[in-house]
């Protein structure tokens, strides 16, 4: 552990990565690497957060980080259960805030919260005391993903940021993936790099600290990673993208792509992957691809998150 003894993890909420100090960020990577172990061991279970209980509460659909909590919050025994919109009174018309107290009311030590609009974590988080996990608002900050992204780049890179590039690809315009990894990323001394058709690229993306691109070929130059985000293709009904077909020719990952970038370079991708649109089939598969390693990063570093907030007020655990 690169960090003291006497570190107090400071903040009741995890809301965005912007929140997070350099030692902040540090201190969770290695408590999540501390953890790594546990998920290899047969029995996959410590008593660490025994009687905490941790509430998922998903208005969005997921698959990786509604189960990655859930996974992590178990694999440390605190009690999880979950509440969707689905078969919940939200869908008769609760309000939002009312279902968050409703929650609250039973105690909860963290809740996850998933919702489509920016901004409701905050507004969550502020109405009550318990700790609350941004799980992913809108286009705003996916502050886990980055976490757990950074975590997987600190493996492949031999604990080493400075000097490193990463290329992020794709719609940068809608993804909240995007932002948070920018702002974590950047934070630690890696150039960040951003490409896509002009459509995609967000208003103002010329004042963010990054170098910007519309040439794949261009960007891929000497790159150590690559991660390829999933065309929203729920958001597209704008017209921002004239034909699919085109949009893959022009910005889909793939193999060739590879001999463009350093010697080791890896990929990453969030998921879920559009296979054959922004990235290719054999490129997901490949064994430059980190996507699974992605995967099991995130229950490792979901289960330090858990384990900062739920113990925050135990007398320094951390
Ligand atoms: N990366 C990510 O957030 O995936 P899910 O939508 O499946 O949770």
């Amino acid at each position: 552990m690169n960090t003291e003894n006497r570190y107090h993890w400071p903040h009741k909420d995890l809301l965005d990565v912007t929140q997070l100090s350099r030692h902040d960020t540090l201190h969770l990577l290695d408590l999540a690497a501390s953890f790594q172990e546990i998920n290899t061991r047969p029995v996959k279970k410590v008593p660490t957060l025994k009687g905490k209980t941790v509430v998922l509460f998903f208005v969005e659909d997921s698959t990786r980080t509604k189960t990655s909590f859930d996974v992590a919050g178990k694999r440390l025994s605190a009690d999880t259960f979950a509440l969707g919109k689905s078969g919940s009174s939200l869908n008769k018309g609760e309000s939002l805030k009312d279902t968050a107290l409703t929650l609250q009311a039973m105690s909860p030590d963290v809740i996850v919260i998933r919702h489509s609009s920016s901004g409701a974590a905050r507004y969550i988080a502020d109405l009550m005391p318990s700790g609350v996990v941004n799980g992913g608002d809108g286009w705003h900050a996916h502050p886990t993903q980055a976490l757990l992204d950074c975590f997987s780049l600190r493996q492949a890179w031999d604990n080493i940021f400075e000097g490193r590039t990463l290329l992020i690809l794709g719609d940068i315009a809608h993804s909240r993936v995007a932002r948070s990894n920018i702002h974590l990323l950047t934070s630690l001394g890696v150039r960040v790099r951003v490409c896509a058709p002009r459509t995609l690229l967000p208003a103002g993306v010329d004042h963010w600290p990054v170098e910007v691109y519309t040439n794949l070929e261009k960007a891929m130059r000497d790159v150590d990673a690559a991660m390829c985000l999933r065309l929203q293709l729920e958001r597209q009904q704008a017209g921002l993208l004239p034909d699919l077909a085109e949009y893959s020719r022009r910005f889909c990952l793939g193999l060739g792509h590879m001999e463009l970038a350093r010697p080791g370079a890896k990929v990453l991708h969030p998921g879920p992957m559009n296979r054959g649109l922004e990235i290719s089939d054999d490129m997901a598969d490949a064994s430059a691809s980190l996507v699974l390693n992605q995967v099991a990063a995130g229950v490792a570093t979901r289960m330090a998150v858990l384990y900062l907030l739920a113990t925050r007020n135990d007398g320094g655990r951390a």
